[in-house]
This record gives C-alpha cells, structure tokens and sequence, in this order.
C-alpha cells in the first residue's frame, strides 16, 4: 500500500495507505480538509465558503501574510487586503516527498508563492521581492504546516504572518484551551487594550485575542472538549496564538458562514508572529511552523 495523490487543477489530495487524508486547495494553499483514519474530519469549513478562487476560504487553514488583521504598519500596509494577499493568491503545487523508509506513513505536499507570480495589484500594494515555500506534511498522528519566507529583493521588509486554523468541536461551550496561563494578551475587542491571562480559556460569548504564552512558542497549547484533550498543538518560531469564536453575531454578519450557528462548532487556534513585525533583509530567511497532534 501507497501514499496516493490526486493533483487537480484547483487542489491536491493525499492520502496514507491507513486512511488518513489532506485536501489543499491552490487557492491560498489552503488546507480544506483533514480526516483521521476513521474519516472523522477535524478542520471546521464554512458550508458558504468560496472555494473557486473568488474569495479566501472560511474555514480550513487559511494562510496569512504579509499582514495580520486590517494592517498597522502605516503607509506599509495600507493598501494589502486585510490578513493579507497569499490566502487571496493561487499558488504553484511544487510536488510531494515522503519520508524514506516511512513512506507509508509520512506524506509531505510543497507548494510555493513568489513575488513574480502575484497579481499586479498585490505587487503594487506591497513591492517586494520575496518567495513563500508552504509545506503540508501528514501522518497517521498529526498534521505539520511549515511557512519558509525569503527576501529574494535588495529592500528589507516587515511581516506579519500566521496559520489561522479554524478547529471543528462539537461544542463550544465545552472547550477549554490550555498554554496561556499568565500570557499577556491584546483584547482585539476591547480596544485592543493589554492583559494577561489566567487558566484555561473556555466560551460565553465573541472572543478574539492575540495572545503571547508565558512559555514561549515551545509552550504546547491543547484543546479539550468535555474534560477530554483533543488536540495538542506544537510551535517552532511562531511566538503569538490567536484565539478567536466569532458567536452570534459576528457570525450573522459574515455572508461566507454557515450555517449560521455554525459558531458553536468551530474555534480558531491561529499560531503566528502577529503582536510586532518580522524584519527581513536582503537574502534572509523565516521559517515558522505548526504540528496539531491528535
Ligand atoms: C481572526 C481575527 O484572526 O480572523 C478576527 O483575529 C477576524 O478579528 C477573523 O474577524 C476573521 O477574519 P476574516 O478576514 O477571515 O473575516
């Protein structure tokens, strides 16, 4: 038994012998599904979501970069999209590896976003030279996305960038979320007025923070649903984690999400540098990364 892949022209597939399975869509790189063995999804997707292109995918693991949120880096980011333009850009499937001597078990998708390929306004917009190497990477255990940023131009530049992975649950109000006892964090609703944390964090209502775990990003966050862990989630160089439930009525307010009460079934778990700005100079590189463990 094989590692079977299926390439479309608007996304690729992936599957291990044992079941478990990836889909990406080359719009935004995108990860629009992620089953275990037993088929059980656990990436949440908007039934409305956009997935020809028009639009960036209301569920998933939409990618952020080169800005977070509306942009605050003045003239430098006025004109980018908000959370930027390589979740809004179709991307090149560069080809898939599997790991030797575990090929059955391991299945790693490269894709890739260049300067040169971008649509003439995102170039206006931001006119760098750079290169994003976004690689998805399967087992039978977990999923592992790895962004690689280069500055392929003369020019420094500033980012922000971030995995805004949007978790399926059945419940909200059963979540607890661990990793950010004593974080500072920035109340994106408040004013964005700063505050640390204490315990877990658990759902009554809109909640969207950007948090920095006390820890570190070697600090594991974990989702648990009833008291059970569902998921643990491991950072390499992404220092902040936003955490984000639209409820009620942010949801009401966003054409691309459904159903309507489909709040209660998703939670966003976004590891990324978001709180300042990565500089890049000239021939640099930035690798950030996340694992979700089942
Ligand atoms: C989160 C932000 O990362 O993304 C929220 O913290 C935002 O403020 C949410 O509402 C969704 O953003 P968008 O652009 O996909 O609607």
């Amino acid at each position: 038994a094989q590692v079977t892949i299926s390439h479309g022209n608007a996304r690729v597939t992936a599957a291990l012998p044992t079941g478990e399975s990836v889909v990406v869509l080359l719009h935004g790189a995108t990860v629009i599904s992620w089953k275990d063995a037993s088929g059980d999804e656990k990436l949440w997707l908007s039934e409305a979501a956009h997935l020809d292109g028009s639009k960036a995918v209301r569920g998933g693991i939409p990618l952020v970069f080169p800005v977070f949120g509306a942009g605050s880096n003045g003239e430098k980011t006025k004109d980018l999209p908000q959370h930027g333009f390589a979740r809004n850009a179709r991307w090149e499937f560069l080809g898939k590896s599997t790991s030797e001597g575990d090929s059955a078990n391991v299945v790693k998708l490269d894709f890739g976003l260049s300067s040169e390929s971008l649509a003439d306004e995102y170039q206006k917009a931001w006119p760098y030279r750079f290169g994003l190497l976004y690689s998805v990477t399967l087992t039978r255990e977990s999923l592992t996305t790895t962004i690689v940023i280069t500055n392929d131009g003369d020019e420094p530049f500033e980012f922000q960038t971030l995995l805004h992975t949007y978790f399926r649950v059945k419940d909200i109000s059963q979540v607890s979320i661990d990793g950010f006892d004593g974080a500072p964090y920035i109340d994106q609703l408040a004013n964005r007025a700063a505050k640390t944390h204490a315990g877990a964090i658990t759902f009554d209502g809109e909640l969207d923070s950007i948090y920095t775990p006390a820890g570190g990003p070697k600090q594991e966050v974990t989702l648990s649903e009833g008291g059970r862990r569902r998921v643990r989630l491991v950072r390499d160089n992404l220092e902040d984690v936003v955490v984000w439930n639209p409820h009620v009525a942010k949801a009401a307010g966003m054409a691309d999400f459904a159903p309507k009460d489909g709040w209660r079934n998703m939670v966003c778990i976004e590891a990324g540098s978001v709180r300042g700005w990565q500089r890049l100079d000239k021939g640099d590189a930035f690798e950030g990364a996340q694992t979700i463990h089942l």
